[in-house]
């Protein structure tokens, strides 16, 4: 097991109806002037921003309004968000979303005290201001990012194509509400989609170069497991709170970090976070395209790539989390090499996989995404800048590997 540093500061605040105690939370902690972030308008629909309003009212805090996040959100909404933090002179950006607006409000925090333009941190041309920078509050909607606890906020530059994310400790949300019966009236396909990521949030730390770390590997495998057992609950009846709580806690618990300890080389988050980076070309070239969904069509390709590198990984995902292993050629005296067994196990893991992200509705290719062989060499060029010409763990990656993972998800 690696050494590592783990900490968890925000606080989760997680209940029915816990909404409504939104206001009170912030004034608990001296906070008394909230930009409210939110995004294209689920949140007015749904009524949710007028009970967070209303909470805020109530506690006396003064708050001015910022909408119109998008999926995928982009950076000059960010630099617009951090003129409107000035002149309201904000100490708290509260977004009150999933991921996007929470990113959103990350960036808004993080650009509030720099003088500069704030895509020079996510660019690492400057570093974050430490001290001094508005507080981040959250009202979860979503159980997809983990952005409720996560040290990440991730921002997509329009006029460059490039999606970056920017990791710093300062981006951890001070407190997060979750309210489970929040996400009750999320589409079917944005459910999936939140699902799928947070998979992918456990995979990735899962298949890191460390080996083995049982607690940690439990832990990942547990989650999965649970997932993939209350996925099916909330499709069926989108008001089952115990599923949907289930999948919420899950969410968090997927990207707060406490998913890789032991397995972070030299304080780094574990894992490296191939199938993300792939993904994030996608979703950076259009912004349509959910996150989860594109993660839902690369990380199986990713995985058929380069399981060879670590078979005794997806040999333990396989047994823990669905139950397979491989079959033993010579007690069932069958036609076979041990090797042919280990290959037929991962396979059928990666398989079983593939086809649980398919069953709530996720697509399996490129095309259902409208992404197309034409489109790889400018997915290339942006995967280049942001990770370089090799990146990757378990097995690195060139550009020429990138572009065969592309090629087999077509
Ligand atoms: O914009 P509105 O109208 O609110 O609608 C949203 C949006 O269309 C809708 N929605 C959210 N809650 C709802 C709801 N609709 C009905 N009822 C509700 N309760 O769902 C759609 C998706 O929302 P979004 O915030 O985009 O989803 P998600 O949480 O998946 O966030 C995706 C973003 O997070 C980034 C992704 O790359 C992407 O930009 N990530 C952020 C991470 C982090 N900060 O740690 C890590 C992740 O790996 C990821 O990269
Ligand atoms: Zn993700």
């Amino acid at each position: 097991m690696n050494d590592f540093s783990f900490s968890m500061p925000t606080q989760v605040v997680f209940g029915r109806g816990v909404t409504d105690r939104t206001g009170a939370e912030l004034a608990s902690r001296g906070l008394g002037r909230a930009l409210v972030v939110y995004g294209q308008g689920s949140v007015v629909r749904t009524g949710t921003l007028d009970r967070v309003l209303a909470s805020l009212d109530a506690a006396g805090i003064a708050h001015s309004e910022f909408g119109g996040a998008r999926p995928n959100p982009s950076l000059a909404h960010a630099r617009e968000g951090i003129e409107a933090a000035r002149a309201f002179e904000a100490d708290v950006i509260l977004a009150v979303g999933g991921g996007s607006v929470i990113d959103t409000a990350k960036g808004i925090a993080l650009g509030v005290p720099y003088d500069g333009d704030v895509w020079d941190l996510y660019t690492h041309a400057a570093e974050p201001v430490a001290g001094g920078k508005p507080t981040v509050a959250c009202v979860l909607t979503i159980p997809a990012a983990g952005s409720e606890a996560s040290a990440s906020s991730v921002l997509t530059n329009d006029e460059t194509l490039l999606k970056k994310g920017l990791s710093t400790e300062l981006n951890r949300p001070v407190v997060s509400i979750m309210d489970p019966e929040l996400t009750f009236t999320l589409p079917a396909y944005q459910t999936a989609a939140g699902i799928t990521d947070m998979c992918a949030h456990i995979l990735e730390r899962f298949f890191s170069t460390s080996g083995p770390v049982p607690v940690t590997d439990e832990l990942d495998c547990g989650l999965i497991r649970a997932i993939v057992d209350e996925a099916p609950r909330v499709l069926d009846d989108p008001t089952c709170y115990d599923a949907r709580a289930n999948l919420m806690w899950a969410g968090t618990l997927a990207h707060n970090d406490l998913a890789g300890c032991g397995r972070g080389v030299d304080g780094k988050r574990a894992g490296g976070w191939e199938s993300h980076g792939m993904e994030h070309e996608l979703s950076a070239h259009d912004p349509k395209i959910a996150h989860g969904a594109g993660l839902a069509v690369i990380m199986p390709a990713w995985m058929r790539y380069v399981w060879q590198s670590a078979p005794e990984r997806f040999l333990t995902l396989g047994a823990r989390v669905f139950d397979i292993e491989p079959v033993d050629v010579v007690e069932d005296c069958i036609d076979a090499t041990p090797e042919e067994a280990i290959e037929d196990a991962v396979l059928a893991t990666i398989d079983e996989l593939q086809a649980f992200f398919c069953s709530l509705g996720m697509p399996r290719t490129l095309g259902e995404l409208g992404v197309t062989a034409d489109d790889i060499d400018a997915l290339l060029e942006t995967l280049e800048i942001n990770k370089g010409a090799e990146f990757g763990q378990i097995q690195r990656l060139t550009m020429a590997d990138a572009r065969a993972i592309y090629e087999s998800c077509l």
